[in-house]
């Protein structure tokens, strides 16, 4: 047994709680999965009545331990469609966002799955993830711009707008950069094909794009810092002089 569950060895923004009652079967549906593309969105048809945290957790467990590496994404894939495509049930049983920040469902050697917030406006720098990935929103809505090496500088490819409902799966290679382009929250889960904070990996300076090595406590600061202008602004402090 890999699981580190609910544990989290770094500290970064908390989001809120809110376990649901139990649950639920799935219906079985088709997907659309591009297993060589860097973003294919995947859509379920029909809405999962409710949503349970701790099933949908070893639900995903169990497909990626039934599956080799190759497999295990469009594995987990399934299960997580099904269930963003009730985006709402998703919503009630993580609770309604109140602050952007990251909460780890689950971690382990080979799988992570984080709830995370996207403060209003925030963007995270382009960074790489060395492991497949999965996102799926479920309130607001998160724009990708996904970048390749060119001739030892970055190029940005392609953009991808998620919406609640759909799952993007990435693949092992991707980089991309993050926005939240709403003046609201959003909510998102996504799922990683190993221990998302345990593998060495680079991101890119946002003015320069210069390549540096990723550092969690940079994106703990964007967190906070992207709440203290949101929180700000709430409260006018940032018309005042
Ligand atoms: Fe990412």
């Amino acid at each position: 047994m890999t699981g580190i569950a609910n544990a989290t060895r770094i500290q970064l923004p908390a989001i809120a709680s809110n376990r649901s009652a139990p649950v639920s079967t799935y219906s079985r549906r088709d997907l659309l999965l591009g297993a060589t593309m860097t973003a294919v969105t995947m859509t379920a048809r029909a809405a999962a009545p409710r949503f349970d945290i701790d099933r949908f957790v070893e639900d995903c467990k169990q497909a990626n331990r039934a599956h080799a590496h190759a497999e295990a994404q469009s594995a987990v894939g399934e299960i997580f469609a099904r269930a963003i495509s009730n985006p709402k049930a998703v919503l009630q049983a993580v609770g309604p966002p109140e602050r952007g920040g990251l909460r780890t469902l689950y971690r382990s050697t080979n799988l992570t799955i984080l709830n995370i917030v996207w403060s209003p406006l925030m963007q995270l720098v382009p960074h790489e993830h060395k492991m497949w990935s999965l996102i799926g929103i479920y309130t607001g809505r998160e724009d990708n711009i996904f970048w390749q090496r060119r001739d030892g500088r970055l190029a940005a490819t392609s953009a991808s707008a998620i919406s609640p409902g759909t799952v993007v799966p990435l693949s092992d290679d991707v980089i991309h950069s993050v926005a939240n382009p709403t003046e609201k929250l959003t909510g998102a889960i996504h799922i990683y094909g190993g221990d998302f904070f345990a593998v060495e990996r680079s991101e890119w300076d946002p003015e320069t794009l210069a390549e540096r090595d990723w550092d969690i406590q940079r994106a703990v600061r964007t967190f906070n810092e992207s709440n203290d202008r949101f929180f700000g602004w709430q409260k006018g402090e940032r018309c005042a002089r």
